[in-house]
């Protein structure tokens, strides 16, 4: 098992690249098995999730070729099942996206229910409601979704919850169906503007994305294309805690600081200045006193969900009592006993972590408990100046951050990825 050591204390400096959206990745892996010609998709971020999606589209036929680290050409003709049981999938919350894919282009599809990071129920019905409205009987059984369809038909589907996942998968399985589908009350993240422009780059004709009510007119086929994948504002968003929380100055780059705002306005409020550029964008906290906010987490352009722990690290060290507010997942503050061993000072009311800032934290041996709480972990693990914080279980992490370790490297950071207790026994004499 592989952790991350952390000696803190120190401001991070510098600047940083920003890879490709895992979130938007993997919806756009999932897309491009829906023509038969060649896609290229760019910028994708080398990390777990987009590998285990890559491999279990080619688990059933589609053709990988990797050009680079970050270079895909995908080619779906080949695709010889439209099951997918391969054994990691279940892992991906994402895999639910191959449904969508397969559904619109074979009219039938099987996969794993999908599990992911353990941060809530996460139910699936809005997806199914959706293809049960394109026309396809749906069933789930033995751990399996299954649905099938005689004809996709387009519909009026109206969203009871703002879903990521769901408008992503019913824009995709409602190109290929006869006739016009309206969404209702669609999640407007950046990721479903990014599938929907890939979606439209392979001749769907979608209109909307990004607003509350997305058209869709369905189309008989998609067509190959060449693809960018968007900048992870996550990834982004937890490096400008990072600079937050460490007193420091990055410069994030390859960024769009639209899709920022949210973190940038609470980082603001917190007491640090933020530089917009182009594509990039900075954080200055030299010497700042970082100062209470409260925070509640919503569908975007709200405060997003998955950097609800990153802020809440930065949180637990600025001046009076902050509130955070989780209103889009029930487990999110699993973090919150790992960072009180470190020193914060966090009570969870129901949805609401209530944070009493402290100095500073105190290094400790923490274990990860999802992808963006892990994330949260090594923020303040980076700026714990009295002993070493050791980061177990940091497969989650992995998950979704390409280098992490190494990009924090280059920013000063001391930080390792070891794979044994010898290591972080060297590790700790080398820093005491
Ligand atoms: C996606 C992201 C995840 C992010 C989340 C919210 C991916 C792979 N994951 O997850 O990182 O935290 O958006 O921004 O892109 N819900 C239902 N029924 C459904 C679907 C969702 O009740 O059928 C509920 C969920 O339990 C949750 C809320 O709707 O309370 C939002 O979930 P959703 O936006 O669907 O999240 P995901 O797409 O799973």
């Amino acid at each position: 098992m592989e952790q991350f050591v952390i000696k803190g204390g120190k401001p991070l400096n510098g600047a940083v690249e920003i890879g490709g959206a895992k979130n938007a990745a993997l919806a756009i892996i999932a897309a491009a098995i829906m023509t038969d010609n060649d896609v290229k998709i760019e910028n994708l971020p080398d990390v777990k999730d987009v590998n285990v999606m890559l491999d279990a589209i080619m688990d059933i036929g589609a053709k990988v070729e990797r050009i680079d680290r970050h270079t895909v050409i995908i080619n779906g003709s080949t695709i010889g099942g439209f099951s997918i049981d391969y054994d990691y999938i279940k892992k991906i919350r994402a895999s639910y996206y191959l449904l969508g894919a397969l559904l619109g282009k074979y009219k039938k599809a099987e996969v794993a229910l999908p599990g992911g990071c353990a941060i809530g129920a996460r139910p699936i019905d809005l997806h199914l409601k959706g293809f049960r409205a394109l026309g396809a009987t749906v069933d789930t059984k033995y751990g399996l979704v299954s649905a099938d369809a005689e004809a996709l038909i387009g519909s009026h589907i109206y969203m009871d919850k703002v879903s990521v996942g769901a408008t992503i998968n019913i824009m995709m399985t409602a190109s290929l169906a006869e006739g016009k589908t309206i969404i209702e009350n669609a999640a407007k993240e950046p990721h479903v503007v990014d599938v929907a422009n890939f979606l439209n780059s392979m001749g769907a004709n979608i209109r909307g994305a990004g607003t509350d009510v997305i058209r869709v007119v369905g189309v008989e086929r998609l067509h190959g294309t060449e693809y960018s994948v968007i900048p992870d504002q996550i990834e982004a968003g937890t490096f400008m805690c990072a600079a937050a929380a460490t007193h420091g100055d990055i410069l994030i780059k390859n960024v769009i600081p639209k899709h920022l705002e949210a973190t940038s306005a609470k980082l603001m409020d917190a007491g640090c200045k933020i530089f917009e550029y182009d594509d990039a964008i900075r954080v200055f906290a030299t010497d700042i006193e970082l100062q209470r906010t409260s925070v509640t987490t919503l569908p975007y352009p709200g405060f997003p969900t998955d950097m609800q722990p990153q802020m809440a690290a930065v949180l637990g060290l600025a001046k009076g009592t902050s509130t955070v507010t989780e209103s889009i997942f029930e487990n999110r503050f699993k973090y919150v006993n790992e960072l009180t061993r470190m020193g914060a000072q966090i009570q969870v009311e129901s949805n609401i972590a209530i944070i009493t800032g402290v100095e500073k934290y105190a290094g400790a041996r923490v274990a990860a408990p999802d992808l963006r709480a892990g994330a949260a972990l090594v923020v303040a693990g980076l700026s714990a100046e009295d002993g070493v914080t050791v980061v177990d279980d940091i497969h989650y992490i992995l998950r979704g951050y390409e280098d992490f370790d190494k990009k924090l490297q280059k920013l000063g950071a001391d930080i390792e990825l070891v794979d044994n207790e010898r290591d972080i026994r060297k590790f700790i004499l080398r820093v005491s």
